[in-house]
């Protein structure tokens, strides 16, 4: 079995401190290229993203969060979005963009780089919004951290398999 996959899904994990080094508009738009090759329902694509290397912009978006410390120390954001008017059915179109999310994790880990996905801030989504002038059709899902890792010695734990699977059928 090839499996660099699943070697990749088992070992990225939440990067929350990063170097000095800096991350560009064309990194951060590999990044989203991984997003949105991501299945979704009917294909609709509904997720929408804005892509931040500017540290002023950083600045005042990391007011909004408890994760301040975060923002202050990663080099880029991309705040990911979904389409009100692309929707279709909100539990699949919200999956999708997990779907979405999950493939920018993996490849930004890919080139090197690390990143946290932030849902704390969601609390502020609205001033998310107004601070980086996106209209009310579009709704926050997430803000992605990325920069370069200071380290990669990040430990996170999962239960075991058996705690997850309720059924089985068959041998
Ligand atoms: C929906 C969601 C919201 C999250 N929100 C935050 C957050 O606000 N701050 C943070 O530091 N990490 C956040 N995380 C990262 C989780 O804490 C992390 O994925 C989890 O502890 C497992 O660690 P791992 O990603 O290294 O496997 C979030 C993850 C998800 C999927």
């Amino acid at each position: 079995m090839d499996d660099l996959i699943f070697q990749a899904i088992k070992k990225r994990r939440s990067i929350r401190e990063f170097t000095d080094q800096a991350v560009s508009l064309d990194d951060l738009k590999l990044i989203v290229e991984a997003g949105i090759w991501a299945p979704s329902g009917k294909n609709n694509q509904p997720w929408r993203f804005v892509l931040i290397t500017d540290d002023g912009v950083r600045e005042e978006i990391g007011k909004l969060t408890l994760y301040s410390h975060i923002l202050a120390g990663c080099r880029a954001l991309i705040a990911v979005y979904i389409d009100s008017e692309a929707m279709y059915d909100p539990v699949k179109d919200y999956m999708s963009v997990g779907a979405a999310i999950q493939n920018m994790l993996l490849t930004t880990e890919s080139i090197g780089m690390g990143a946290v996905w932030l849902g704390q801030i969601l609390k502020n989504k609205k001033q998310v919004s107004a601070v980086l002038g996106v209209e009310e059709r579009y709704n926050l899902m997430a803000v992605l951290a990325i920069g370069y890792p200071v380290h990669r010695k990040q430990k996170s734990h999962r239960k075991d398999l058996s705690d997850f699977i309720i059924k089985k059928f068959g041998g």
